[in-house]
C-alpha cells in the first residue's frame, strides 16, 4: 500500500500512523477538526523527539517519518487512499457517522478498517458501502512498540480483504492473530475481565493499589499491574469494553465493577485526564488510595 488513511488522531490513532510512516507509507490524518488532526501530529513529533534523544533514531529519519503524515481536515483527499482505518472513540454512534462520511470517498478497491476494541465487525460492516471489504484491525498501545495486531474479518468479509490486511500487518513488522468476531476478540475478553476484577479487588479493599499493581507486576512478571495499565488504556474505554462483553453475553462475570463506573461518573479516566487510580500530576504517579 502507499497511502493509509487513519481517522482519529488520539493515542491509538497517533499510535497508529507513525508506525505506518515509518514503514514507509504516506499517511493522512483525520479528526473532527485540523487542530486536532496537528495536534496528534505534533504528538508523534514529540515522541520521535525523545527516540532521537535517546539516539534510537536518526534526526534525518524521524523528519522524514513526520513528513510523511498529513494532517487533513475533511476527507476528501481519503479518495487516493488503498486502506482507511477507523482509530476514533470507542462509541458506536461516532463510528458509524466516520464510516457513512468516508465511505462517500472510499475508492472502488480500498478497504475500510475499524481498530475497535470490542464493537461487532459484522454490524458496522453494515454502515460501510462494501462489507466485502471492511474488517477489524485492533492495534495494541503503545503501537509503534507492540508487536500484536489482530485480524476480525466479520461475516461479509471477503477472503481477499483478510489476506490484504494480514499482509499490510506483517508489514508493519507485527505478528497477527486471526480472531473470530465474538465479542472483545481475543485479547481484550481474557484482558479486561483481569482488570474489572481487579477493580473489585480494590473496592472490596482486598489490598491497596499499590499492592495489587505490585501483586500483578512481581507474581504474574506483567510489565504492569492491571490498575496502570487500566490508567494506561483509558477507564472510560475499559468500561466501554467490559459493557459490550456484558451486554452482548448478558454473562453477569462481565458486569462492570461499581468502583469503575464512579472513576468514569467522576471524569477520572487515567492517565489522558491526569487522575485515575493514579494521580499523574507530578512527576511520578501516586496510588489514590
Ligand atoms: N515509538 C517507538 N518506540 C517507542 C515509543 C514510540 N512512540 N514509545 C516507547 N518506545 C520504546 C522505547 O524506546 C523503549 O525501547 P527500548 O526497550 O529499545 O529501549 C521501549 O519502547 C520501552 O519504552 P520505555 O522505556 O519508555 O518504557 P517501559 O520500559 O516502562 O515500557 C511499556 C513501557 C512498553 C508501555 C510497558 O510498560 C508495557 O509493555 N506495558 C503494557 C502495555 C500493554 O499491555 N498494552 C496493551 C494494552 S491493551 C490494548 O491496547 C488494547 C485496547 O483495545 C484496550
Amino acid at each position: 500500500m502507499r497511502t493509509v488513511a487513519v481517522i482519529g488522531a488520539g493515542q491509538m490513532g497517533t499510535g497508529i500512523a507513525q508506525t505506518v510512516a515509518q514503514n514507509g507509507m504516506q499517511v493522512l490524518l483525520a479528526d473532527v477538526d485540523l487542530e486536532r488532526a496537528e495536534a496528534g501530529k505534533a504528538n508523534i513529533d514529540k515522541a520521535l523527539g525523545k527516540l532521537v534523544g535517546r539516539g534510537k533514531l536518526e534526526i534525518a529519519d524521524a523528519e522524514a517519518l513526520l513528513g510523511r503524515i498529513t494532517a487533513v481536515a475533511d476527507y476528501q483527499p481519503m479518495a487516493d487512499a488503498e486502506l482507511i482505518i477507523e482509530a476514533a472513540t470507542e462509541r458506536e454512534e461516532i463510528k458509524r457517522s466516520i464510516f457513512d462520511a468516508a465511505g462517500k470517498v472510499l475508492g472502488n478497491d480500498a478497504i475500510m478498517a475499524s481498530n475497535t476494541s470490542s464493537i461487532p465487525i459484522t454490524r458496522m460492516a453494515n454502515y460501510s458501502p462494501d462489507p466485502k471489504r471492511f474488517i477489524g484491525l485492533h492495534f495494541f498501545n503503545p503501537v509503534p512498540v507492540m508487536g500484536l495486531i489482530e485480524v476480525i474479518p466479520g461475516l461479509a468479509t471477503a477472503q481477499e480483504t483478510t489476506d490484504r490486511i494480514t499482509a499490510f500487518a506483517e508489514g508493519l513488522g507485527k505478528q497477527v492473530v486471526l480472531s473470530q468476531d465474538e465479542p472483545g476478540f481475543v485479547v481484550n475478553r481474557i484482558l479486561l475481565p483481569m482488570i474489572n476484577e481487579a477493580i473489585f479487588v480494590l473496592g472490596q479493599s482486598t489490598a491497596n493499589i499499590e499492592d495489587i499493581d505490585k501483586g500483578c507486576r512481581l507474581g504474574l512478571n506483567h510489565p504492569m499491574g492491571p490498575l496502570e495499565l487500566a490508567d494506561f488504556v483509558g477507564l472510560d474505554t475499559c468500561f466501554e469494553i467490559i459493557k459490550v462483553l456484558y451486554d452482548t453475553t448478558g454473562d453477569s462475570k462481565y458486569r462492570p465493577a461499581p468502583l469503575l463506573v464512579k472513576y468514569v461518573e467522576a471524569g477520572w479516566l487515567g492517565r489522558k485526564t491526569g487522575r485515575g487510580f493514579y494521580d499523574y500530576s507530578g512527576d511520578a504517579p501516586v496510588p489514590t488510595r
